[in-house]
């Protein structure tokens, strides 16, 4: 038997109408907050994330030589297909520009619960200029699909990588220097970072000063001893957030996002119940274009691991309601099958969901095989209702019988 490859998943059924379910829920909220839906290819060249992420990324990703001998590589993520996008054409749009997308990322990682090769991401990319209004229009996206999927157990955690930057550089620390210390705070491996600070020339008070601050984690009024402009930042955007009514909102220091590209205010969102595999979503406000050969714009954005989220409202028994055939038609014996034929196509015309037997079986076994498939009505083509231009109608979860006439069979099901 050959075997799916590791990290990867099929879908039953029942799964895929989960997925398209909350798909469509994360649809309908990007929707009525006036964001548009965009696709890029699966594949890109490699250079487009070693140009973002650095050439280390390579080892965490699927990247190959193609025919061509070019470098190419499934996407691990969107954002920088989306500025790409962006760069390549649509500079003209009006800013600003509120995009957003879904579709599979892979990732060369080591399978666990929760984490996969392949995996889904449901995500947005707002362009425009970096101001608070953006970023709690960003924040408030993600907050408001979630709330739309029903799931309750969550926290959405607001950082700014401004506030860290500025500490690291007042200690003469910036940039590739940086960078690596940023990436072991964001995994809160607080040893290594204490000695890639002090090879950096820091004292090991400020060192632990940069340490102590991504601890910070509380209501908005933790940021009070801090001075500054990330500071009535947050603020800001805490407070546009509270005149939308989002409330699941706190400040954590410690959302550093390991990743060159941010530029200010950064955020996460988990979901306690999922153990270690418990972030949901992340983003922030960065700025890549130029990166891209564009000019600079700032950007805000996020991603939710859609699988993440749908094993979250597993966990919290949140299940949406299945999908079942609206009517099996069942002609008694092979002289109604033609009018079975017409009926089955009828009500699909009406879109009316039906299904007809194809695999000839008797009456019993056509009623055995409707409750086993959770139909919710079974026509029953007889002769003599046949004659009447009527069809008798039996409720599965009932067990009630009616007769009732074919023209009025749509008003009926619907
Ligand atoms: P990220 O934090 O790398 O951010 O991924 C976003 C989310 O994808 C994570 O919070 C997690 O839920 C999910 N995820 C990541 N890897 C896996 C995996 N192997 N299996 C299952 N789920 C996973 C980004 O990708 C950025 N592009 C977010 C962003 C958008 N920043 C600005 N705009």
């Amino acid at each position: 038997m050959i075997q799916r490859p590791r990290g990867t998943r099929d879908f039953t059924p029942e799964e895929m109408e989960t997925r398209r379910y909350y798909e469509a829920m994360m649809r309908s909220a990007c929707v009525s907050h006036g964001f548009r839906e965009v696709q890029t290819p699966i594949f890109e060249h490699t250079e487009l994330f070693t140009t973002k992420s650095g050439p280390g990324i390579i080892e965490e990703i699927y990247a190959f030589k193609d025919k061509g001998d070019r470098d190419i590589c499934l996407r691990p993520e969107l954002t920088a297909s989306v500025i790409r996008f962006f760069v390549n054409d649509l500079t003209n749009y009006p800013r600003p520009l509120k995009m957003f997308y879904y579709g599979p990322c892979f990732r060369y990682e080591r399978p666990q619960a929760g984490r996969y090769r392949e995996f889904y991401q449901f995500g947005a990319e707002a362009i425009g200029s970096p101001t608070p209004e953006m970023d709690a229009e960003v924040i408030g996206l993600a907050a408001s699909i979630l709330e739309r999927t029903g799931l309750k157990d969550y926290r959405i955690r607001v950082g700014h990588i401004g506030l860290l930057k500025g500490m690291l550089r007042t200690a003469g620390v910036e940039g590739d220097q940086a960078l690596p210390i940023l990436q072991k705070l964001d995994k809160k491996m607080y040893d290594e970072a204490r000695t890639l600070m002090e090879a950096a020339g820091m004292s090991i008070e400020s060192a632990e000063r940069v340490i102590a601050m991504t601890k910070v984690t509380g209501p908005i009024e933790v940021l009070k001893d801090f001075e500054g402009e990330a500071r009535t930042y947050l603020e800001e955007v805490f407070e546009i957030l509270g005149h939308y009514g989002f409330r699941n909102l706190e400040v954590d220091l410690g959302v550093v996002r390991g990743l060159a590209y941010y530029t200010g205010m950064v955020f996460e969102v988990d979901a306690p119940k999922l153990g270690a595999e418990k972030q949901i979503c992340g983003g922030g406000s960065y700025s890549l274009s130029e990166l891209f050969g564009g000019e600079k714009v700032f950007s805000t954005g996020f991603a939710i691991g859609f699988d993440r989220t749908l094993l979250a409202l597993e966990k919290e028994g949140v299940a949406p309601k299945r999908f079942r055939v609206k009517a099996y038609v069942v002609p008694v014996n092979e002289g109604t099958r033609k009018k079975a034929y017409e009926i089955t196509a009828m009500l699909r015309r009406e879109g009316v969901s039906a299904d007809m037997d194809l695999m000839r079986r008797n009456m019993g076994k056509n009623f055995k095989y409707a409750d086993a498939a959770g139909v919710e009505n079974v026509i029953i083509v007889g002769e003599k209702e046949i004659e009447t231009n009527s069809v008798n109608v039996r409720d599965m979860s009932t067990g009630e019988q009616i007769l009732v006439p074919i023209e009025g069979l749509v008003a009926r099901l619907k």
